[in-house]
């Protein structure tokens, strides 16, 4: 199979020096790509910028929300899923200044615009090809979880409590649950991300040959 993963956060500019961002390492989206790799399928990796060794595959770098949109869009007509395990930044600053906004000016008052969202605007290629999203929550995960499964026209959501210290962001383990459009759910206990990636590759292989 050929699989789309996107991973990491982008930075939304305010400044030269300045952006907005996330705490996404990286590590759930690489552990996906890796473990797609290592069951022998073709593995396009799009990351935001993140510290951690990329795993042997073709990875696309980019930086902005706008940008990730561009090369998923560009791509995702080549691949049979799509696993969108990056943490889009969801607001952007709607003026970037072109020079560095000094601290003996008044404090600025930032205006935010939403960045676009990547899997809605993706959704009218979906086709047959099967999109995996992931639901960071802090509160009502399930409920959260499966309003962005069925919003954002996704087959499979994995949700995480990103208010946990032991599992979601940044750590090498991550505590989720698999939510299908079908109604099936399967939670999974603290495991190490590859083998949450796992997982999700055991779901998407038996629904791949379902669809295709
Ligand atoms: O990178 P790590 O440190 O390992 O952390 C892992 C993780 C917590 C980042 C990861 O497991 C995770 O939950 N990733 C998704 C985070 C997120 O953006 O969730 P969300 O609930 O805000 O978005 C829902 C889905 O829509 C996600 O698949 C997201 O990629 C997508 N999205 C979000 C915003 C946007 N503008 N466009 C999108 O397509």
């Amino acid at each position: 199979m050929k699989l789309l993963v996107t991973a990491g956060p982008t930075r939304e500019p305010l400044d030269p020096v300045r952006f907005l961002s996330n705490r996404s390492s990286g590590k759930m989206g690489y552990a996906v790509a890796a473990v797609a790799k290592a069951r022998g399928h073709e593995v396009i990796l799009i990351s935001g910028p993140v510290s951690i060794e990329p795993p042997d595959v073709q990875v696309i770098q980019v930086t902005t929300a706008e940008q990730m949109l561009e090369a998923v869009d560009k791509n995702v007509e080549w691949c049979d899923a799509l696993v969108m395990a990056a943490a889009v930044a969801d607001w952007r600053p709607a003026v970037i200044s072109n020079r560095k906004i000094k601290k003996a000016e008044a404090a600025p008052v930032i205006h935010l615009e939403q960045t676009p969202d990547i899997l809605k605007r993706v959704l009218s290629k979906k086709g047959k090809k099967l999109y995996v999203g992931f639901a960071a929550e802090t509160e009502n995960l399930e409920e959260e979880a499966t309003r962005k499964l069925h919003g954002k026209g996704l087959d499979l959501i994995v949700a995480n409590d990103v208010s946990a210290s032991d599992a979601g962001f940044e750590v090498d383990n991550n505590r989720a649950i698999l939510l299908d459009r079908s109604g099936a759910s399967e939670a999974l206990p603290l495991m190490p991300k590859k083998q949450v990636a796992a997982h999700i590759l055991d779901w998407i292989e038996e629904h791949a040959a379902f669809v295709m």
